[in-house]
């Protein structure tokens, strides 16, 4: 018999115009068991999921054993720890994903090597802004051509990152489906300069500059029409040393600060949300 526990951390995608394609790893952590039983079974049995027989972490890992050996064994996939909530923009699925994929990885016997492995657990997403730095943590960057290209960016403990999560979902399809299909060249312009200076503003923890730098107009515009406290919040912490984005399609909203000040604003309101104090998380972790 053997046995391991994956560590997953949520996720933060997009940081405003990093739409699709850039991510923060926050030390909320997903915690899955998988044990090996050698008991002359081949079957995955789960537990601790709400939606068993459906659950992505077990579809992850099946497929990724299936693919690479036969099923030989008894495995039994637990869910010890949800700290990350589903459908809040907070990277739920990547981490079933990474899970899943990372689980089975070891069951092979790390066969599978880490540009394989990468393409295998972002193949499930579609984009990889949330499965990188669930991975690898940090605040990572990529380019998603025929090859995945990726940069991890330093990030400057100075900085204090809060999540701000309603209680209420906000499906990604939903989110993206009221999107324009085009954009101006000024739209562009406007994002693109922006994104080139990310990598300086969160490696001096420089608040104006990162303003500037997550202030985007490719999504938030659109989607902060679905989210009823964004305006609100946005209000009260003018003028503030801080910055609130959507994180990834929402619901849930980021606010970068390097004091406390916006994030006390913003609990005299009262609003219905959960909010943490989080920090940069190193990324996925497996213990024997
Ligand atoms: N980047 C995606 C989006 C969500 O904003 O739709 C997270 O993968």
């Amino acid at each position: 018999m053997s046995k391991i526990i994956i560590k997953t951390p949520a996720t933060s995608a997009n940081l405003g115009t990093g739409f699709d394609f850039v991510g923060l790893a926050l030390n909320r952590y997903n915690e899955i068991q998988i044990e090996a039983l050698n008991d002359g079974k081949a079957l995955i049995e789960e537990f601790g999921f709400d939606n068993v027989g459906d659950n992505l972490v077990r579809k992850c890992f099946e497929d990724t054993i299936k693919k690479y050996s036969i099923l030989n064994k008894h495995y039994i996939i637990t869910l010890l720890k949800n700290d990350i909530p589903v459908a809040r923009g907070l990277g739920s699925s990547a981490s079933a994903i990474v899970s899943g994929v990372c689980g089975a990885n070891y069951f092979l016997d790390k066969k599978i090597n880490e540009e394989e492995l990468i393409d295998i657990m972002v193949s499930y997403e579609g984009h990889p802004d949330n499965i990188l730095p669930c991975y690898f943590g940090g605040l990572v960057s990529s380019i998603k051509d025929e090859k995945l290209y990726y940069f991890k960016h330093e990030v400057n403990d100075e900085l204090r990152f809060f999540v701000l999560i309603p209680k209420y979902k906000v499906r990604t399809e939903e989110a993206r489906k009221i999107l324009p299909k085009s954009y101006s060249l000024e739209d562009v312009v406007f994002n693109s300069s922006r994104v080139m200076l990310m990598s300086k503003a969160f490696k001096d923890a420089d608040i104006e500059l990162i303003k500037k730098v997550t202030d985007d107009r490719v999504h938030e515009p659109y989607r902060k029409t679905l989210i009823k406290e964004f305006d609100i919040i946005e209000k009260a912490i003018k003028g503030t040393n801080a910055k609130l984005n959507i994180s990834g399609s929402g619901p849930t909203m980021l606010l970068i600060s390097k004091d406390d000040i916006a994030i006390n604003l913003i609990k005299e309101l009262n609003l219905d949300l959960d909010i943490y104090n989080l920090k940069v998380s190193n990324g996925c972790i497996i213990k024997e």
